[in-house]
């Protein structure tokens, strides 16, 4: 069976703990594992713009042994009519592993499905689950185990939410979401967390989500891809992260965001900026984090 990385919700709550367990031995110990990916090539497709997806997975290659191959689908056939099915086949002879970031989770699915090798899904419209692996290590680096801590997503209800709401039963933390109806998450995958015994809240009043967080989340108001950035602006304003809500959340809380970040726009910049702010440690944890990914999908 070919494994793939496409969603946290196909991973248990143990294979998940042990990525995470494994990136921090990585990142204590990079030298240990330089030939994890000893004579393997991965392709990495980009259909949207990137700079810590593509900069953290090329590095995290060349560190593990192996080869990146950058691929822009603009310049691909598959950009040009190709179908994924044939794409999938014909790059499962050449390269060993396929990293995607892609407009369509649908379109992931399908390359996974024709795909004889490993298929890791680095964003989609969907979600983004490396970001949430390297977002749960920077959280326990700062302050230890996540279960049964409060994490406080801000605005949007985008992909990053999603994976984080997969997560939720997986590691046991609670996660309140504050957000505007019309920008509600994925309903689906959050009856299916629910379900999976996650305890999520999806809140209107942005205050009652900061009450005692131990983490304050958020994310761009427009998402690659989003049209309608006007109202968008004029729905999210409200969930802003300002000093307020920090103020509202735990003492020791710590602010986290996927980055890229609009200053004064989801997050003022005296919280990004501020002592409480852990967002470059964050994105370092992408590089370990994928790294950890890597090695589960050729162990
Ligand atoms: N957080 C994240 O995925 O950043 P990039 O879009 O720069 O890759
Ligand atoms: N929600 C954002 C995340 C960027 C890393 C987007 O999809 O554009």
């Amino acid at each position: 069976m070919v494994k793939h990385f496409i969603d946290i919700a196909d991973f248990s709550s143990v294979q998940l703990k042990q990525m995470v367990a494994e990136a921090r031995a990585i990142k204590a110990n990079p030298n240990s594992y330089k030939h994890v990916l000893k004579g393997k090539k991965i392709a990495m497709i980009f259909e949207k713009p990137s700079t810590r997806t593509r900069v953290s997975f090329e590095v995290g290659i060349v560190e593990l042994g192996g080869t990146p191959i950058i691929l822009n689908s603009k310049d691909m056939q598959i950009g040009h009519g190709e179908t994924i099915a044939d794409t999938a086949k014909v790059l499962s002879r050449f390269v060993d592993a396929i990293m995607i970031r892609a407009n369509s989770h649908v379109m992931v699915l399908e390359l996974a499905k024709h795909s004889t090798i490993p298929v890791i899904n680095a964003l989609t419209d969907r979600s983004h689950p490396c970001q949430i692996m390297a977002d749960i290590q920077c959280f326990e680096e700062h302050r230890g185990n996540i279960k049964g801590k409060n994490i406080a997503w801000f605005g949007d209800g985008n992909n990053v939410t999603t994976s984080w709401i997969e997560a939720a039963p997986k590691f046991g933390f609670n996660l309140s979401i504050a957000c505007p109806e019309a920008l509600d998450p994925d309903s689906q995958a959050l009856q299916t967390a629910i379900k999976a015994g996650g305890n999520i809240s999806i809140m209107r009043d942005p205050k009652a989500a900061a009450k005692n967080a131990d983490c304050v989340i958020t994310d761009c108001w427009v998402s690659m891809g989003d049209k309608d950035a006007e109202n968008r602006h004029n729905l999210l304003q409200p969930y802003q992260v300002d000093q307020n809500i920090m103020q509202l959340a735990q003492s020791d809380a710590i602010f986290m965001h996927c980055l890229p970040a609009h200053r004064n726009e989801e997050v003022v910049a005296q919280v990004i900026d501020g002592p409480q702010s852990v967002v470059f440690d964050e994105a370092e944890n992408r590089l370990h984090a994928q790294k950890s990914i890597l090695k589960y999908l050729f162990d």
